[in-house]
């Protein structure tokens, strides 16, 4: 990293940051590598006094995350170090899916167009500042996937460290698309939440190692908040009054949530009202288990799902997601394994996005939401399709395939009669 030897962190890390807040019971601590409450152990989120920030500044500034600087605990030369540039993805107006859906406006936040192919550059993007700033030198995560292709990259691009740990069973092109950067890739004997625990305790243990979603996830939850920051800006300003989102550990979907409150309070946006809902495969679904029988704490599960980027059985942020979508007035809810590769088809069939089972998950739970009434087919909608499909081909590949085989001829193509 650049600063290996920094012992304090320089003036303006973390941009308009000005500490952590324990999520659990409000207390304060300073900025620096916490993410545990030392009143209650509790989760840490990054507080801000942002002053004034402009649609003009940041409409001034680059085609990535980092137009968004004065928002994230980043420093405002961020653009000066390499990273993957993330962000500023494509917006689709989903008409064909709306029609056939019975949605009057439906967007498509296509999140795959990402240096890595999925939204996981955005949080890796903020927690390798972090750890930079902070003079960490090797950069880890325990992921289901998605995380691994991030952090790896992000590391060969900085020109530092990675180690990432994965389920030994994850998809076959999720651990080539990680091993190619070059870092170190561990597979572990166990599921996701093995894996996490392991990190966690080696994060305990090993000096200068930001492992991003655990000792600098403060930092890393932030970078979720530009989805919200560029929907509402890719919308004129403005913010959606439904957003479907797919749930693991629930991070995204709090810091989506945080993200258009923020614009609202800055009055970057009108702050209307909007509804937040949550995406889960049925096979791991503890969230929408918990919504459904109406707890506020999340029962942990053993995943058994196709959507292995989902696939965590016990999600930190998973009493925060009940909250959110409570609080809006939105719902969790989980679709079958079959609805899910439904799901991958019909968003490739209608709007020519090829999206990976997470995107299937959500779209299926799009539908879903729609049958059942609790989404408002007249109401603006936006659904986040936060990876590529290229990455879970098995999950369609007894589906999909050639109309026939045929000679090279025109006779065997008429004869074939395929259109
Ligand atoms: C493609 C994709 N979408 C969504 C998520 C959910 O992210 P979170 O853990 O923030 O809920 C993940 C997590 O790995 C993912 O890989
Ligand atoms: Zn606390």
């Amino acid at each position: 990293m650049q600063n290996p030897d920094r012992t304090t962190v320089r003036e303006g890390a973390f941009g308009n940051a000005t500490g952590l807040v324990c999520r659990a019971c409000g207390a304060q601590q300073e900025l620096g590598p916490h993410y545990a409450c030392l009143e209650c152990f509790g989760p840490l989120e990054v507080a801000y006094d942002f002053g004034t920030v402009t649609r003009e500044q940041i409409e001034a500034g680059p085609k990535s995350i980092w137009r968004y600087q004065p928002l994230l605990p980043v420093p405002t030369d961020i653009a000066a170090f390499p990273n993957t540039d993330p962000g500023f993805t494509r917006l689709v107006k989903a008409d064909n899916l709306a029609r056939e859906l019975g949605l009057k406006t439906l967007w498509v936040k296509d999140d795959s167009g990402n240096p890595t192919h999925s939204f996981k550059d955005r949080v890796v993007a903020v927690a390798l500042s972090a750890a930079r700033e902070l003079g960490m030198t090797v950069l880890a995560c325990p992921s289901t996937g998605n995380l691994a292709n991030a952090v790896a990259a992000a590391a060969a691009r900085a020109g530092i460290k990675s180690v990432v740990f994965i389920p030994e069973n994850l998809e076959r092109p999720k651990i080539l698309t990680t091993a190619v950067y070059g870092g170190t890739l561990v597979a572990v004997r166990g599921n996701y939440d093995d894996v996490n625990k392991l990190a966690s305790e080696i994060a305990g243990e090993e000096e200068g190692w930001a492992f991003v979603n655990v000792n600098v996830r403060p930092y890393y939850a932030e970078g979720s908040k530009t989805l919200a920051y560029e929907t509402a800006e890719q919308l004129g300003w403005r913010l959606p009054e439904q957003v479907v989102i797919p749930v693991a550990s629930g991070s995204q979907l709090t810091k989506v949530d945080k993200g258009f409150t923020e614009l609202g309070r800055l009055g970057l946006v009108e702050p209307t009202p909007y509804k937040i809902f949550g995406a889960q495969a049925t096979g791991c679904s503890p969230v929408a288990q918990a919504f459904r029988e109406g707890h506020d704490v999340v029962r942990p599960v053993k995943p058994d799902t196709i959507a292995k980027s989902l696939a965590i059985g016990n999600p930190a942020d998973g009493p925060y997601v009940l909250d959110t979508c409570r609080r809006t007035g939105g719902a969790v809810e989980d679709v079958s394994d079959d609805e899910v590769r439904d799901g991958i088809q019909l968003l490739a069939r209608t709007e020519g996005i090829f999206a990976e089972t997470a995107g299937g998950v959500t779209i299926a739970t799009l539908k879903k939401l729609l049958a059942s009434g609790q989404l408002d087919p007249d109401a603006e909608t936006v659904v986040f399709n936060t990876g590529d499909g290229l990455k879970t081909l098995d999950a369609i590949a007894d589906r999909v395939g050639p109309a026939a085989t045929i000679d090279p001829t025109y006779t065997a193509f008429t004869a074939a009669d395929l259109v």
